[in-house]
């Protein structure tokens, strides 16, 4: 035992004396914290945002003049919350990456699940998911779950471009990183499955919206993944498609979301903050915002959440719209 003696400690003539003794301890008066642990409502510590596909491919297209594939274990951009130096929402990460042409990007896994939506991607692009390799086309959704071995390659002609999603904050957090290299550095593929539960072709996706919109009339939103058993433990996806002029209902999920667009063009609505957006932008709509969707021209819109995580631990709450 080092610092005061109980003695010493019981003995203090004053509260001033008995904090002075309580630092070299470690130990905090409950009753005088300078802020408080505990409070009405989520605070608004992480700012709605929307960052821009035309400027990412900029930005990456000189990436790829500048840096490979040998020496960047992935050629991509964090996209980080204005709030933040590295995390999009307070559990959830996204990154544009790209692929040049003939080039590979190594084999790991890692306790983070990951996911991502292919951008702009010609025949030859894919990813190898535990030895199968799937397909990389515009609008398709590819997981490699936790623990899952992925590396990607491009055998096609163009570069190819997607965001990434994963739930690294997430893993920071609770602190259970892994993180593991290949032993082979190139996973080998064994297999080239006609489908697999790691891939939502865009097709099926698309076919699916069709036949909820015309099921419903309204805004039609598609889950990937079993209904209620998301095929991530720590996120659910989904696709919403808005006909021209169509909005969503107000929202607000005690859940953080962050949203890729597929197609078209529109407005989310934050709680006062208006944010553009056209195909391949991303937008984070961090927990506990009310929040609209908006299309004039009709959108797709790829959206992740972490309704999984708020929904298991019993902190999934749905607020009441103010209009
Ligand atoms: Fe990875």
């Amino acid at each position: 035992m080092t610092g005061p003696t109980p003695q010493q400690l019981a003995q203090s003539g004053s509260l001033d004396a008995l904090y002075r003794q309580l630092g070299p301890i470690r130990m905090g008066a409950g009753w005088a914290k300078p802020t408080p642990s505990l409070w009405p409502e989520p605070k608004k510590v992480f700012q709605p945002h929307a960052w821009s596909y035309a400027q990412a491919k900029g930005a990456l297209d000189a990436a790829g003049r500048l840096i490979n594939t040998e020496l960047a274990e992935r050629r991509n951009l964090i996209l980080q919350n204005p709030a933040e130096g590295y995390a999009t929402t307070r559990t959830i990460v996204a990154a544009y990456q790209m692929i040049m042409p003939g080039e590979k990007a190594r084999s790991h896994r890692h306790t983070p699940n990951a996911l991502r939506l292919v951008i702009d991607a010609e025949p030859g692009a894919y990813t190898v998911v535990n030895g199968e390799r799937l397909a990389m086309m515009p609008g398709d959704v590819v997981l490699t779950p936790n623990w899952c071995w992925h590396g990607h390659g491009n055998d096609g002609r163009a570069c190819a471009y997607w965001l990434d999603v994963l739930d690294v904050p997430l893993v920071q957090l609770l602190e259970p990183m892994f993180f593991e290299p290949h032993p082979d550095e190139f996973e080998a593929e064994t297999a080239v499955p006609a489908a697999s539960p790691m891939c939502f072709p865009w097709a099926q996706t698309k076919a699916r919206l069709d036949a909820a919109a015309s099921a419903n009339g309204g805004v039609a939103e598609v889950a990937l993944g079993e209904p209620g058993s998301p095929a991530l433990d720590t996120m659910a996806l989904s696709m919403i498609r808005l006909a021209a002029g169509q909005a969503t209902a107000p929202h607000k999920l005690m859940a953080n979301i962050v949203l890729g667009v597929v197609q078209g063009s529109g407005t989310t609505a934050v709680e006062g903050t208006a944010l553009s957006w056209r195909r391949g932008d991303v937008i984070a709509v961090p927990s506990w915002r009310e929040h609209v969707h908006r299309s004039d021209d009709g959108a797709v819109l790829f959206r992740v959440s972490d309704e999984p995580v708020m929904r298991k631990l019993g902190f999934l709450r749905e607020g009441t719209p103010a209009h």
